[in-house]
Parts: C-alpha cells; sequence; structure tokens
C-alpha cells in the first residue's frame, strides 16, 4: 500500500494540497451524530459502546472523506478510568467529584484497562472498517488539562482552581500528573497496538500557565508520555497540541519530541514558518468561527492558511474544534476547497 498521505507528513514530508481533518469531526454539527448520540444514553456511555463508537467516527468520513479519523472518545475517560466519578451533563459540560491533592495516593493505576476495554475494541473496528488511505488517530488529554478539571471538577475560564494548587502544593500536583502520565503512556500504547497510526496529545489549557509552571506541568509530561510511548513502540507519530501556548510552542517544539505541533488560529503564520515548521509538521490552523459563518469569510481564511504555510509541512485543520452551530454545507465547502488548491 502507498503511504497514507497524512502519515507521509508526520513522516517527514511536505504535500501539496496538505491532508486535512478537522478537530472535533465528530459532534453535534453534525445531524447523524445527534441521532446516533440520543440512542447511547449518556455521552460516557457512547464512549464505552464499540459499535456505537465506531459508527460516529466514520460518519465525518463518510460524508467528507477526510484524510484522518480520530477515534471518537474524550479525555475524560482517564480520570473515570482512574476511579473518579464523571459525568456529562446536557448543556453543562463535564462534571467531576473535585479531587484534593492529598487523595492522589488513592487513583489505581491498576484497573485502567479494564474500564478502558471498550475503547480498545472500539480502535480495532474502526480501523478494520476505515478505507486503506485514512490515517487513523487516537488521543489522549494531556496531564495537565485532565488535572485541570480533576482539581476543579468542572471546566473554568482560567483554571485558577488547578493553577493555585499547583503553586501551593507542587510536590503534590507533581504526583498527579505522574500518574496522568503513566496512565496516559499504558492507554495510548494499546490505541496503537490495537491499529492506531498516531496519536495527538490535546493540552487545551496550555496557554494558561506562565514559563516556569509550562515548563514543569506542560513539556516534561508530554515528553515523558512522547518518551515511554517511543520505548514501547519505536517508531510512534505524536501530535502535540498546546493550546494557546503563543511564542513557548518554540520550546514545545524543541523540548517534547512530537513530530507535529498543533497551532491555534492566532498563530502569526511568519512566526510558525520561522520557529516552528522547519523542525515539525504543523496542524492548523483555521478560525472555527469561519467555518461557522461560511462564504467568503470561509474562503478567505482557507486561502491564507494555504498561502501561509502550504509551502512547508502543514496538516489543515481548525484552530480549535468545530462548534455545534457549525453548518455541515461549510464544511464540505472547506474541504472541497483545500482539495482543489493550487500552488
Ligand atoms: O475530535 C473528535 O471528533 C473526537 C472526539 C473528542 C471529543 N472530545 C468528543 C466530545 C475529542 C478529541 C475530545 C477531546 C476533549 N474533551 C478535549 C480536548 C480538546 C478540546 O476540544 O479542547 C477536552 C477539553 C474535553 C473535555 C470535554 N468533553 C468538554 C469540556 C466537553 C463539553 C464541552 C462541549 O463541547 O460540549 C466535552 C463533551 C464532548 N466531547 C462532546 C463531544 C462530541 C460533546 C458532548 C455531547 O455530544 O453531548
Amino acid at each position: 500500500m502507498t503511504e497514507r498521505k497524512m502519515m507521509a507528513v508526520l513522516n517527514g514530508a511536505s504535500v501539496f494540497p496538505p491532508p486535512i481533518w478537522v478537530m472535533r469531526q465528530a459532534g453535534r454539527y453534525l445531524p447523524e451524530y445527534r441521532a446516533t448520540r440520543s440512542q447511547a444514553g449518556g455521552f460516557l456511555d457512547l464512549c464505552y459502546n464499540p459499535g456505537l463508537a465506531c459508527e460516529v467516527t466514520l460518519q465525518p468520513i463518510r460524508r467528507y472523506g477526510f484524510d484522518a479519523a480520530i477515534l471518537f472518545s474524550d479525555i475524560l475517560v482517564i480520570p473515570d478510568a482512574l476511579g473518579r466519578k464523571v459525568a456529562f451533563q446536557e448543556g453543562e459540560g463535564p462534571v467531576l467529584e473535585p479531587l484534593d491533592l492529598d487523595r492522589v495516593g488513592a487513583l489505581d493505576l491498576t484497573r485502567i484497562h479494564e474500564r478502558l476495554g471498550p475503547v480498545y475494541e472500539a480502535v480495532e473496528r474502526i480501523r478494520g472498517a476505515l478505507p486503506p488511505e485514512t490515517t487513523f488517530l487516537g488521543f489522549c488529554g494531556a496531564p495537565w488539562t485532565v488535572a485541570t478539571y480533576m482539581i476543579a471538577g468542572r471546566g473554568t475560564s482560567d483554571q485558577g482552581p488547578a493553577r493555585k494548587a499547583a503553586l501551593r502544593d507542587p510536590d503534590g500536583f507533581a504526583k498527579l500528573i505522574d500518574v496522568l502520565v503513566q496512565a496516559s503512556i499504558a492507554y495510548l500504547a494499546r490505541q496503537i497496538a490495537r491499529g492506531a497510526d498516531a496519536v495527538q496529545i490535546f493540552d487545551t489549557w496550555a496557554g494558561v500557565l506562565d514559563e516556569s509552571e509550562f515548563e514543569r506541568w506542560v513539556i516534561a509530561p508530554t515528553k515523558a508520555i512522547v518518551a515511554g510511548l517511543r520505548a514501547i513502540h519505536p517508531g510512534a507519530r505524536v501530535i502535540g497540541f498546546p493550546k494557546g501556548a503563543q511564542a513557548l510552542l518554540a520550546r514545545y517544539v524543541a523540548e517534547t519530541g512530537v513530530d507535529a505541533v498543533g497551532i491555534d488560529w492566532t498563530m502569526p503564520h511568519a512566526f510558525v514558518r520561522a520557529e516552528l515548521q522547519d523542525k515539525v509538521a504543523v496542524q492548523g490552523n483555521l478560525d472555527p468561527m469561519r467555518v461557522v459563518v461560511g462564504g467568503r469569510a470561509l474562503d478567505e481564511g482557507v486561502d491564507r492558511v494555504l498561502e501561509g504555510l502550504g509551502a512547508g509541512r502543514l496538516i489543515f485543520n481548525l484552530g480549535h474544534g468545530i462548534t455545534p452551530d457549525a453548518d455541515p454545507a461549510n464544511m464540505a465547502r472547506l474541504v472541497e476547497r483545500v482539495r482543489a488548491a493550487k500552488r
């Protein structure tokens, strides 16, 4: 088989037009997702149902023929598998039982694979059902971002609870991060063993830390996961997405060992070319609102990303997840425009 287009870029090639997939491509903007979701019961029931998780993973591939599929799951299955209570409430997002750092010793790493078994089963089914040319991505949340939800028990606007916990009790916080590093390595290694071609580490809240905290809670754990994963699967390809990291992206790329870096829509293309794209592939960075608005706003945004980053190693994506109010027809227009692009 010829090399999958997205894998070629992760392996070092520049390809034009670039491969394209979209964060949250399986989700509420698609009517077929909403239909499957309503059959599943709770959101976690959908994540732990291999048949339905496989179905929703494939829906955007059938509709748009993206170059990559991403496993349908959530970053919060790891706290769930570690024995914390996790619930998703309609219209509210995730709710967890807030974790006190004194209780980190009670997190149980020995039984995570039991709870995550249905996710591995979904991985195997998805690889079996995907077209051969489609790259299959596994993923996990980065330890820092997962910890922010575990400590606060919910999403917050600035992750104040986790930032304060890390500053007040760095040793206790380091123990939590270490558990999450170990869990993430084990989880990603199984995803690769069962059929994922590459993995993405989502660090949605990387942008709220100062440089020394970023070094300790974003760079060091990510580097440990990349190294730990490659000790098990030497050729493992990893995409890191430290959203909002801005100029610290340069250190993230230089120090973590990732093969590609996700960039949000605020990143200037000149900076990305000069500081990042000569070292790794870059993934991004269309503003998701351009897909909601469509028309000229969408076309111009697509053209700018292709002009700004298309000469180097690029995986076309949004700068963060697609939002539920996006029109599926705009997504089709986006894919068509990228695929028709000429240098
Ligand atoms: O990208 C994909 O299509 C794969 C599936 C995926 C989901 N969540 C499904 C989901 C992935 C990769 C994630 C990652 C995730 N989950 C992140 C990191 C990436 C990011 O978007 O920042 C984070 C922070 C979470 C935690 C989480 N899950 C939140 C904060 C929420 C509520 C916010 C929201 O968008 O509703 C979720 C729920 C969630 N995860 C939904 C989906 C499709 C929507 C819930 C539903 O369908 O009922």
